[in-house]
């Protein structure tokens, strides 16, 4: 498995994979927002096993992680945010979650001195919530109520990055 930058040619993959893991989606500029603004910061994981057949054939990617830095931090403090992580089914339980995450943290810490990073998740989600909070060290800062469409309440989760930096 070969963790990689996410390229501008990469997102119509990225958006599938978004489509196929998240109910939360987005248009095709938003991901490119990233990639242009923040390129340093989102990295997609490349099944290298997977022939290629022509030399037109796509790479078959089995996961992402979209971030960015705040903007306008409200706090003041230069952060780093997770807008999005998401593994295909196939490729779960490998730890390929866990590299995306480092290095997007690594990254933000590298290129923009960042302090924290934040992310939102569902209350409902274990596996997020394990990867989060056991795996990673994140803690949850609060609950955000009806966060999401559908009006399932947020964890608002944050992990200090001084200690990498
Ligand atoms: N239940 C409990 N723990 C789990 C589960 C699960 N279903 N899946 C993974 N874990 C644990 C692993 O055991 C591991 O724990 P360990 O360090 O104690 O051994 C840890 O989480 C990390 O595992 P990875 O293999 O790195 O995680 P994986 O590559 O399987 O991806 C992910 C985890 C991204 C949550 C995946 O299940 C997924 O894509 N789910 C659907 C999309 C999603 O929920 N994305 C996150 C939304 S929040 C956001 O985007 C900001």
């Amino acid at each position: 498995m070969d963790i990689r930058l996410l390229r501008p040619s990469d997102i119509p993959l990225i958006q599938h994979a978004n489509l196929e893991n998240l109910p939360e989606n987005y248009f095709l500029k938003y991901y490119l927002y990233h990639a242009l603004s923040w390129p340093q910061l989102s990295y997609v994981a490349v099944d290298a096993s997977r022939p290629k057949k022509t030399p037109y054939d796509y790479p078959k990617i089995v996961g992402y992680v979209l971030a960015k830095m705040e903007e306008e931090p409200a706090d003041g403090v230069q952060h780093g945010h997770i807008t999005s992580l998401s593994v295909m089914r196939t490729h779960r339980r490998l730890g390929i979650a866990e590299k995306l995450m480092r290095q997007s943290q690594l990254a933000m810490v590298e290129t923009f001195s960042a302090h924290y990073v934040s992310l939102h998740v569902r209350v409902s989600n274990q596996a997020a919530i394990h990867l989060y909070q056991q795996t990673l060290a994140f803690s949850c800062e609060r609950t955000e109520a009806k966060y999401y469409a559908d009006g399932e309440d947020a964890f608002c989760m944050r992990l200090n990055l001084d200690e990498i930096r």
